[in-house]
């Protein structure tokens, strides 16, 4: 029996986490599915953004499938996203992006993973007003993480049979904090002969990534660009309602679609759960269902790409349930 803990999370986070689950549970697999509070929930019914039952849970199990979770603006709220992150030392973050999944026609096709740093660098919360009123952000980068998110990008580029590591860094500017980055990347990726390093500024990047997704494959970067670099890329491809992600360190592993709890459109069935579902099936091949998680991940671009049955965010018709009926309808055909 596998062991996942749920956080269902906010905003449209139950929608897409309750269709993703239903859609496993046609393998019919030993998975026991522990559902959690964290986030607005958590704190409204126990008075705590993160209750130690599921931090205790979470360091129990280490698999965790994860909705968005709503962070109010302003003062006196940390995100219970970032907190989590460092709590459970998930220090990257990998996000990949694929045409496939929408077949978007404005680019040529294209997959990319962005490996995102994803405890230190400007989230590391540590932000304060000087007396003269000054607002300051210290930005923090080790040598520790900038070589372990590195590493995780190398590794994965080498199994995939890829050829080329992109380090995005502003290290013309933020001399020290990205200067170091860089030169720890680069030492890294050194061990790895077969693959070509790429040093970039992350705003040429950000250019050449829009003008030709096609030349990139993998991307290791600083928490904040590449946060707004998945999303860039969310956008390339059509939603970021397609995005999964993965968020781990040496021990926890978290699931989520990129995208946030988008209160705009939630309780309405109009969220698009493939972010959702992509994720279930990166954690399905985490926990050693690599078969069923590759068979997910057929059934999302056969649906989308040969069936034409997509949510409206990437042109279609259908809400969030039809789309999950119809995930259901096609893996029983498969099967
Ligand atoms: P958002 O990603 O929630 O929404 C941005 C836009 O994309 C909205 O128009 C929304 O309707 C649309 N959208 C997002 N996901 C979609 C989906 N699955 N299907 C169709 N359309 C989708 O970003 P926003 O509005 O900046 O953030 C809302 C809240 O989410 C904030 O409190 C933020 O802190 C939180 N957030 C949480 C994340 C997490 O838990 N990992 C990640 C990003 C934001």
């Amino acid at each position: 029996m596998k062991d996942v803990v749920v956080l269902k999370g906010d905003g449209i986070g139950p929608e897409i986490i309750e269709a993703t689950i239903k859609i496993i549970d046609t393998f019919d697999l030993p998975i026991k599915w522990h559902y959690k509070m964290a986030g607005a929930l958590a704190l409204e019914a126990k008075g705590d953004l993160i209750p130690e039952e599921t931090i205790e849970a979470i360091k129990a199990y280490k698999v965790v499938l994860k909705g968005p979770m709503t962070t109010p603006i302003g003062k006196g709220f940390r995100s219970v996203n970032v907190q989590m992150r460092k709590l459970f030392d998930l220090s990257s973050n990998i996000r990949p992006a694929s045409t496939k999944i929408t077949l978007h026609k404005r680019y040529e096709p294209f997959d990319i993973v962005v490996f995102r740093e994803n405890t230190e660098g400007l989230y590391g919360g540590k932000e304060y007003i000087r007396e003269d009123g000054t607002a300051v952000a210290e930005k923090v980068v080790t040598v520790e993480k900038s070589r372990r998110i590195m590493k995780a990008a190398c590794d994965y580029a080498v199994k995939n049979g890829m050829a080329k590591v992109t380090i995005g860094h502003k290290a013309n500017i933020l001399k020290v904090a990205d200067g170091l980055f860089l030169e720890q990347t680069l030492e890294v990726g050194k061990a790895y002969p077969t693959l070509t390093l790429e040093p970039l500024i992350i705003d040429n990047l950000c250019a050449k990534v829009v003008s030709k997704p096609e030349n990139f494959e993998v991307i290791v970067t600083t928490n904040l660009y590449g946060d707004i670099l998945s999303d860039l890329l969310g956008g390339m491809v059509g939603s970021i309602g397609v995005l999964p992600s993965i968020n781990i360190g040496e021990e926890i592993a978290f699931f989520e679609p990129v995208h946030g709890s988008a209160p705009d459109i939630a309780g309405q069935s109009l969220a698009n759960p493939v972010g959702a579902i992509l994720s279930g099936a990166l954690m399905l091949k985490h926990i050693g269902y690599a078969d069923e998680g590759n068979r997910l991940e057929e059934a999302v671009f056969e649906l989308i790409n040969k069936d034409s049955v997509m949510t409206m965010d990437i042109g279609g018709v259908i809400g969030t349930q039809a789309f999950a009926d119809a995930m259901i309808d096609k893996l029983n055909a498969l099967k």
